[in-house]
């Protein structure tokens, strides 16, 4: 595998919160270094300073009454603030962008939890994202028990209030969430990878950094 990046590279990371995707995408970051590419880390919501607004409006406990609607809008009203300002630019110097969360996470938590349904998200990512799609999608894939044993673990830990309105969900929109990682893994498995994320973090450091090496490969 060559070590430099001739044309530019966008991956991002979905799962479940709790899934380990945030860890998993900051060890493929160094590791994806250490082999001599640029790589440009972002996050979804808040890779901007805007963006990093509209996350505050949307993880605000004391917005409970966010609608759906207006909710599904600041995830792409950051997100092209995000094409624009970060991943635009630097995937046309050939550099590699690594997001934590993409517009999957809204088809599955918008379309899917929220039942806004797929057809809105896709004709509002054609608006805001401009035909821009990642290259490899690694879905970290967890049962949703450790997911959610995981996320209020860490609730606890760090007494994030500011963060908490979404770990609040229901059981039922998590499931809802899951179904539709899974309908997305099924339509399109050539970009999106599942990546089993039980065991040591290790372990499935591993198994990201094979299914990268193995699309790689497949794209050289
Ligand atoms: P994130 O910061 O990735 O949390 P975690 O590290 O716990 O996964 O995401 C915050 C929350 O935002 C998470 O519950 C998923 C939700 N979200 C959506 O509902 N729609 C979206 O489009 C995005 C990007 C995130």
């Amino acid at each position: 595998m060559s070590t430099t990046t001739r044309r530019g590279l966008f991956l991002t990371f979905e799962g479940l919160d709790g899934s380990g995707k945030t860890t998993q995408m900051r060890l493929l970051a160094a590791r994806l270094r250490e082999a001599g590419e640029t790589v440009i880390e972002t996050v979804e919501p808040g890779g901007t300073s805007i963006g990093g607004a509209i996350r505050r409006i949307l993880l605000d406990p004391a917005n409970d009454h966010l609608s759906s609607t207006a909710e599904m809008l600041l995830y792409f009203a950051a997100r092209a603030q995000n094409v624009d300002e970060i991943l635009t630019p630097a995937i046309a110097r050939g550099e590699i962008v690594i997001s934590d969360r993409w517009t999957d996470s809204t088809r599955a938590y918008q379309g899917y939890g929220r039942n806004l349904g797929v057809d809105v998200v896709r004709d509002l990512d054609r608006i805001a994202c401009r035909g821009r799609k990642p290259d490899i999608t690694f879905l970290i894939d967890i049962d949703l028990e450790t997911g959610l044993q995981r996320a209020r673990h860490r609730n606890i830990e760090t007494s994030a209030t500011d963060e908490s309105r979404m770990d609040e969900q229901s059981r039922a929109f998590y499931e809802r969430v899951l179904e539709g990682y899974q309908a997305l893994a099924a339509e399109e498995p050539h970009r999106v990878l599942r990546i089993n994320g039980r065991g040591t973090i290790e372990e499935a450091a591993e198994r990201v950094w094979a299914a990268y090496k193995e699309f790689r490969d497949r794209h050289v």
